[in-house]
């Protein structure tokens, strides 16, 4: 199974631009093509010929109550997809592996599961299947059911992905929220969700520390009147008070529950989920994903691009925190029945190779990580997975930011072997699943390109006007509808409308800009609005900047996204103080601490500049263009707007002496 260059050049430092001019391309092997779940490029255009089609033949996949009685109902903005549909997800996830006569996938490991210090569980998927149940009807006893919203703030562990599905099983609506983020992010969540019941844990382990999650909830819960309820998963031995009357131990109620709960079928349109990301604005948006759509997309892209096999073990990093947990930790590889890894801590804990130990201790085949991740493995030298024996990977993916072709390179060298093809895959929160990917038996990839649309998918490339670009570069957009799209922001609808369908009309328009080249590659190059992808995290700058201007000493603050040779992007604020404020270090902890009490340590900027004023245009509009360019060391752009041309010397000035 290998991938080679057809034609092989060094791994030098080169810029997009000018790697789409070169020839490098590596073709899937045909052993690789021809075991692959997706061998036959017949699949690219049957899709194209029919695109809903093909999607009602991806969803025969799942277990329906009550099949659909019509594929799809479109009228911009608004989808249903396989209307008239009734399905529980977690019959897909669980009950037909344990209960279907034939099953053999009963006592294989759903979960493969390794704790920050070490400790270990496996849970088959018919053990997986009695907590889920048990769980479920314990949250039942606690006045949980369909329609009613859970917000889940717990580590990597299998309790959250048994939460997740428990609230699933009886049509309630979960809610994660990522562990790292802050009491007041969590809180903030809770409130626009109107969540009724929260579960979460004792702590958590990271980087050998202790995540008091359960303090920090209790911080977030002084204000959020919604919350009945809170259930705790014991995890260590960490103190913490217990709330009589309003918090639960999970262990405890675990004992007592019932190992089978009857399954609350929903109409394929009902919500499963609510996830919050970020947005231009300050305030986080609710995506809401429904049962039918989403499992559909879900599922088939894990078993296509994943390439899925019974013996494969598959380990995606991601916490389920964020979508790419939620998709391909929690929904597709258990709807496809696989054998998966999931791990609480961090990659280089105790050491630097603890992730290529996990490989290799566990024969994991599929692995799935983030660019930032691997720029990090990069930087801590071969000598840690060399260490290792990695031969049983057979496939790499990446996701969350644009992967640099020399980051790619070594992906493919060092961790692949060149034996693993690599699926670069382009999605979002919104998109609900992988949109832009390579299928590894079938597309030859080119380092630093997300290659084509999945099947079924329609993408373009279209200037300001809906013009479509057919060679060179612009904004992405989305042409048809597809099942696992957003079907709204929570309580927002024209939040909605404005964010994603009012660019172009019909159109979805992601925020993302792109390249597209002669073979009809697609180059992702980033964000085009005021969201940065930091460390493969999205944080709206609007969002850090109403945080540091929270601080009493803050008069303004602009923060911009600059280049950053691990986390792809980083934040830079420029600040102005109150008058008679002291400019030092002990300041400057002192913000960017703030900000990651506010909204977590992800959300800290690199670099805080103390400024006298901010670059303005004469409408009072912060030019965050031109600070950027000074953050990134460039020849300012066109300062003549300005209403003081001057405070761009001043800032830049003190920029470079910083
Ligand atoms: C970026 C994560 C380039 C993009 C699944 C998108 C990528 C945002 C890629 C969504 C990729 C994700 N190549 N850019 N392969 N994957 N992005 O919602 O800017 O956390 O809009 O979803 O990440 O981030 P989100």
């Amino acid at each position: 199974m290998a991938t080679k260059p057809s034609s092989r050049q060094s791994a030098s430092k080169t810029p997009i631009d000018s790697l789409m001019k070169e020839s490098r391309l590596f073709k899937p092997s045909a052993a690789f093509t021809k075991q692959a779940n997706a061998g036959s490029s017949s699949i690219y255009k049957e899709a194209e010929a029919d695109p809903v089609k093909f999607w009602e033949q991806m969803a025969e996949e799942l277990v329906w109550k009550k099949k659909w009685n019509k594929p799809l109902e479109w009228k911009a903005p608004d989808a249903k997809w396989f209307v008239g549909g009734t399905l529980n997800v977690t019959e897909s996830c669980l009950d037909r592996h344990v209960l279907v006569n034939g099953t053999t996938r009963r006592n294989k490991a759903a979960l493969i599961w390794e704790g920050e210090p070490g400790d270990r569980r496996v849970l088959t998927y018919y053990d997986l299947f009695r907590q889920v149940n048990k769980f479920a009807n314990v949250l039942k006893k606690f006045g949980i059911g369909k329609g009613d919203v859970v917000a889940i703030y717990l580590p990597m562990i299998p309790e959250l992905v048994i939460a997740a599905l428990a609230c699933a099983r009886i049509g309630a609506i979960h809610s994660v929220v990522f562990g790292g983020f802050s009491p007041e992010s969590l809180r903030d969540r809770i409130n626009d969700a109107q969540a009724k019941l929260l579960i979460t844990a004792d702590g958590g382990y990271r980087r050998g520390q202790i995540i008091p999650l359960k303090h920090d909830a209790d911080v977030a819960l002084m204000d959020c009147p919604s919350i009945e309820n809170v259930i705790i998963v014991k995890r260590g031995e960490f103190l913490l008070r217990v709330k009589e009357g309003r918090d639960h131990w999970y262990h405890r109620h675990m004992q007592e529950a019932d190992p089978w709960c009857q399954p609350e079928y929903m109409d394929s349109e009902d919500p499963l989920f609510i996830l919050y990301t970020s947005g231009t604005t300050g305030k986080p948006k609710g995506i809401m994903h429904t049962c039918g759509g989403y499992m559909t997309g879900v599922h088939a892209t894990t078993k296509l691009v994943f390439d899925l096999k019974d013996t494969d073990v598959f380990w995606c990093t991601a916490d389920v925190g964020w979508v790419t947990g939620h998709s391909y930790v929690v929904y597709g590889p258990l709807s496809n029945g696989a054998t998966q890894v999931i791990y609480e801590g961090a990659p280089d804990w105790p050491d630097q190779d603890r992730f290529w130990q996990i490989v290799e201790e566990n024969a994991v085949s599929v692995f799935y990580t983030a660019p930032t991740a691997i720029r990090a493995f990069m930087k801590w030298g071969r000598q840690w997975p060399d260490k290792h024996d990695l031969s049983s990977l057979r496939l790499l993916g990446s996701v969350g930011e644009p992967i640099n072709p020399e980051a790619w390179v070594w992906y493919n060298d060092v961790i692949g072997h060149g034996r693993c093809p690599i699926v670069d895959t382009w999605w979002q929160t919104e998109t609900g699943h992988i949109m832009i990917t390579p299928l590894p038996g079938l597309i030859a990839t080119k380092p630093g390109s997300a290659t084509r649309p999945f099947p079924g998918i329609t993408a373009a490339i279209l200037d300001e006007n809906g013009k479509e670009i057919k060679e060179g570069g612009g904004y992405l957009a989305i042409t048809k509808p597809w099942p696992g799209m957003l079907r709204g922001i929570w309580g927002d609808r024209q939040r909605m409308i404005d964010t994603y369908w009012s660019k172009w009309p019909g159109i979805y328009f992601p925020g993302d800009g792109s390249k597209i080249d002669t073979d009809k590659y697609f180059w992702i190059l980033g964000r085009v609005d005021d969201v940065i992808n930091t460390a493969g995290h999205r944080i709206s700058t609007m969002e850090v900047e109403s945080a540091l201007v929270e601080h009493p000493v803050v008069a303004e603050a602009a923060v911009v996204g600059i280049p950053h040779e691990l986390k792809g992007e980083c934040l830079v604020a420029f600040v102005t103080m109150r008058s008679g404020m002291n400019q030092d270090e002990r300041l400057l902890g002192q913000l960017k601490d703030h900000v990651t009490r506010k909204i977590g340590a992800l959300a800290k900027p690199e670099k805080i500049i103390f400024t006298a004023d901010l670059p303005k245009t004469r409408s009072g509009k912060i030019m965050r263009r031109l600070l950027r360019d000074v953050a990134q060391g460039k020849v300012m752009g066109d300062t003549t707007t300005l209403s003081d041309p001057d405070i761009m010397k001043k800032i830049k000035r003190h920029y470079e002496e910083d």
